[in-house]
């Protein structure tokens, strides 16, 4: 399995992000090293080199390697009666409890990550038995997944990485919902929805802002996530008139609603 390293400062670490996602990478893990910080991702055979401002190395890795973390998964509280249960996991869940299973295959959206736990939490506070959904960069389609078991009426994902798709329906399968899910752009989706859920980081949410404004029903709700606590007024200036109603943070994210 080949894996591409970026070595960046740690001020550049958002911004390089932004770049491999635009690459279509769909996870990226971050490694502390002494002059910054390492972004490590899979990438397919697709690409012989990247243009990039900062230093990248391809590494061949182990296949069976990269999937050690499998081992260590566990069942993630998102609160105490909704849990993300790794396929792989057995897990007794207490009575009344939602249990989303999630198998991540190569998508971002295990559950474990502040960004998805802080916007589901959001998102459970706005579902009702009419919301319909949109997911901007649904990954796994823990969210899309999570607020159709929570109760919506409709979910549609979106993601500009194409396992996205498959490994969502899969999932969706699996939990019994239905979720709609393809590589639209967002630009080009059309139709408003209650509730629109976008864990992207902030340059991506700061292009987008127009069309999450556009999709947004009247008085629907906006959950904005993948941005730093305290580092998001810039992505709250381009999201205007919107006006924050709540901010939720964890290990240094957070995650605004905005209606
Ligand atoms: C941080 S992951 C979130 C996954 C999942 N929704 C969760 O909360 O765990 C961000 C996802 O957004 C996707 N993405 C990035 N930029 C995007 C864009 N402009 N439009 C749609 N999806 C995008 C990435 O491919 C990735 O799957």
């Amino acid at each position: 399995m080949r894996q591409l390293v970026v070595s960046v400062a740690n001020h550049d670490v958002e911004l390089a992000s932004d770049e491999l996602w635009r690459l279509g990478v769909v996870a990226i893990e971050e490694r502390q090293v002494p002059d910054g910080v390492e972004l490590w991702t899979s990438v397919g055979d697709e690409f012989d080199s990247v243009e990039m401002p900062w230093a990248w190395r391809f590494v061949e890795v182990d296949a069976a390697v990269a999937d050690t973390w499998r081992q260590f998964a566990k069942p993630i509280m998102v609160e105490a009666d909704l849990v993300v249960q790794p396929a792989w996991v057995s897990y007794d869940a207490p009575h009344e409890s939602t249990v989303v299973v999630i198998e991540p295959g190569s998508t971002f959206g295990m559950g474990d990550h502040p960004t998805t736990r802080l916007t589901l939490v959001a998102a459970r506070r706005w579902v009702q038995p009419s919301t319909r959904v949109l997911d901007v960069g649904c990954g796994s389609g823990v969210l899309a997944i999570g607020v159709m078991l929570l109760g919506a009426a409709s979910a549609v994902g979106i993601d500009i990485a194409p396992a996205a798709v498959p490994v969502t329906l899969s999932n969706a399968q699996t939990n019994g919902v239905l979720v709609d899910v393809s590589t639209t752009p967002l630009e080009e989706v059309v139709g408003e929805f209650d509730l629109v859920l976008a864990n992207i980081l902030a340059p991506a949410l700061v292009e987008l802002a127009p069309h999450l404004r556009r999709v947004l029903a009247p008085g629907g709700t906006l959950v904005v996530s993948g941005i730093l606590d305290g580092a998001h007024d810039h992505v709250l200036a381009a999201l205007q008139p919107l006006e924050v109603a709540q901010t939720d943070t964890l290990d240094g994210w957070a995650a605004v609603t905005l209606r």
